[in-house]
């Protein structure tokens, strides 16, 4: 099948996706908080990078404890965000734009003040309510009914009431204890979300980012891991907390709903495994996509083939990203200064040209660093619980030079940011980007450019699956086809590409048609 015909069916496999976080992107109402009146007056701009469409983090009704992770009402619109209407503004815009919009769902968890966690506290010990969740009686008291760590730090188990002589039960949180985790072994629950997926599949959401999705489902019994060393391995590599076979039949489920569609909606998962576990949540029935998640983690080294190739075995195309509102920005992750943020964009460059899907987050086509936010400013759940703080990688866009409103985040008059921005961050804003021919804001239109005309071409199949080496001197090449291929200098010195036209370089070659260190190119071969 052409990519043409198949494009109706397949349009995610080579989606670039840019990510949204809300609360970071564009401030409307002047609160200091970004919300839906921002993001709809700055959706040209997203439009003009040439993407396929957005992800939008959680905006759900939320008492914001984990910035929005934590939902209280799964189909609504938080008022600090704004309405309903203005969601179904945004949709329609972005439609018109050409833009898919994908939401975020969060199925591990919602909020303590959710009314059916509120009505499972009220309704007491042994009734149908408390089955909705995992609470749990202990004979001691003081001891939780096992040893699970909670990722944010501290033990994944609260009393429902620490006080009470009648009522001695605790809960599973995986995360903070406002944030009381879903048994997904009550089928009740899994009926719950199906209704939650039709509810914005029925308004022409087009996707669904799915939160940790490995997680759903916890051990029969919940016995005790077998290790308790720290607080995010406690996700990854705890066989009882995560990756029960059982969750595979929640992801097939979903993908029934998601295929009744027209068009079929997608599913992304956030998948915190190993590429080859990883790789079992999107086989042909179960999620579209799952990010290539173990390299967002990643420094600047030589890899890539056994990221992809798990996710192959399955017929699935990868996911690639980089960045995210969870870990620390790559221009920073990869060495900082002018050499991490060279090798920031070339890593950029060089997903925007592997096989399969890419994503982008907001502010990674400004090569933004990491924010070393003031200590007293820090609101981030894991900080406060003891944790790293992920608040550096969500400072609130810069949009222009001066830095009045926020550097253009905020309208004129608005409350202060919810978290502040560094003295310099004018100068790496949209607008001064867009004045400086050079910058990375104008290699990723030129790449999206090119991307798209060289699928029209036919010279970039979805389907192309690709060839990794890394050649002497730490050149990474994806060999996509014998027509194109992706390459990084990883090395010291300047190395020599393989034949071919040079179409788009991340650095400029050196007189001698070198790439230098720490970039990227894209070669158009034959
Ligand atoms: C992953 C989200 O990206 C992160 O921000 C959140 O804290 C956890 N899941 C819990 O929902």
């Amino acid at each position: 099948m052409s990519r043409h015909a198949s494009e109706e069916r397949r349009w995610w496999q080579d989606a670039v996706i840019y990510q949204v976080y809300p609360r970071s992107f564009a401030d409307g109402d002047g609160d200091g908080v970004g919300d839906l009146a921002g993001l709809l007056a700055r959706l040209p701009y997203i439009a003009s990078l040439g993407v396929d469409g957005i992800w939008i983090t959680p905006f759900q009704p939320s008492p914001q404890v984990d910035q929005g992770y934590d939902v209280s009402d799964y189909c609504g619109v938080d008022p600090l965000f704004g309405t309903m209407q203005q969601f179904d503004d945004l949709l329609a815009a972005a439609h018109a734009l050409g833009l898919r919009i994908l939401l975020d769902v969060v199925p591990n968890h919602c909020s303590s003040e959710h009314p059916l966690f509120r009505a499972a506290v009220a309704a007491g010990p042994g009734s149908p309510e408390r089955k909705m969740f995992h609470f749990e009686d202990w004979p001691d008291r003081d001891t939780p009914p096992n040893n699970w760590q909670s990722v944010f730090g501290g033990r994944a188990w609260s009393r429902v009431d620490p006080s009470s002589e009648t009522d001695t039960q605790w809960y599973l949180h995986l995360f903070s204890p406002e944030q009381p985790d879903w048994n997904w072994r009550n089928p009740a629950v899994g009926d719950y979300f199906e209704g939650v997926l039709r509810f914005w599949f029925d308004k022409g959401v087009d996707g669904l980012r799915v939160d940790v999705a490995h997680s759903l489902v916890k051990a029969e019994g919940l016995p005790d891991a077998a290790s308790t060393t720290t607080v995010t391995d406690g996700l990854r590599s705890n066989a009882q907390v995560s990756d029960q076979e059982e969750v595979h039949e929640v992801y097939r489920r979903w993908r029934r709903v998601a295929a009744s569609y027209s068009p079929e909606r997608v599913l992304v998962g956030e998948v915190n495994l190993e590429p080859a576990r990883a790789a079992r949540y999107t086989r042909h029935d179960e999620l579209h996509q799952a990010f290539a998640y173990a390299f967002v983690k990643l420094g600047w080294d030589a890899v890539g083939t056994e990221l992809e190739a798990g996710r192959r075995e399955h017929g699935a195309s990868p996911t690639w990203a980089l960045e995210n509102h969870d870990v620390v920005r790559s221009a920073t992750r990869f060495g900082g200064g002018e050499r991490g943020a060279l090798r920031a964009r070339a890593g950029l460059l060089a997903i925007l040209g592997l096989p399969g899907g890419a994503y982008i987050y907001q502010g990674q086509e400004l090569t933004l660093p990491e924010v070393d936010v003031p200590l007293e400013a820090r609101v981030d759940p894991m900080w406060t619980r003891g944790g790293v703080s992920r608040d550096g990688a969500r400072v609130p866009l810069p949009w222009t030079v001066a830095p009045d409103n926020a550097f253009g985040f905020s309208p004129s008059g608005a409350a202060a940011p919810w978290l502040p921005a560094p003295a310099e961050w004018g100068s790496r804003s949209v607008e001064a980007h867009q004045h400086d021919g050079g910058s990375t804001l104008h290699l990723v239109i030129a790449a999206l450019q090119l991307r798209k005309q060289l699928f029209e071409k036919e010279v970039l199949l979805s389907d192309d699956g690709g060839t990794w080496r890394v050649e002497d001197g730490g050149l990474l090449v994806c060999e996509r086809n014998d027509q194109f291929l992706v390459a990084v200098a990883m090395g010291d010195a300047p190395v020599r590409l393989p034949a071919g036209d040079v179409v788009l370089s991340s650095s400029p070659l050196s007189a001698e048609g070198l790439l230098p260190p720490d970039a990227a190119a894209w070669v158009l071969r034959g």
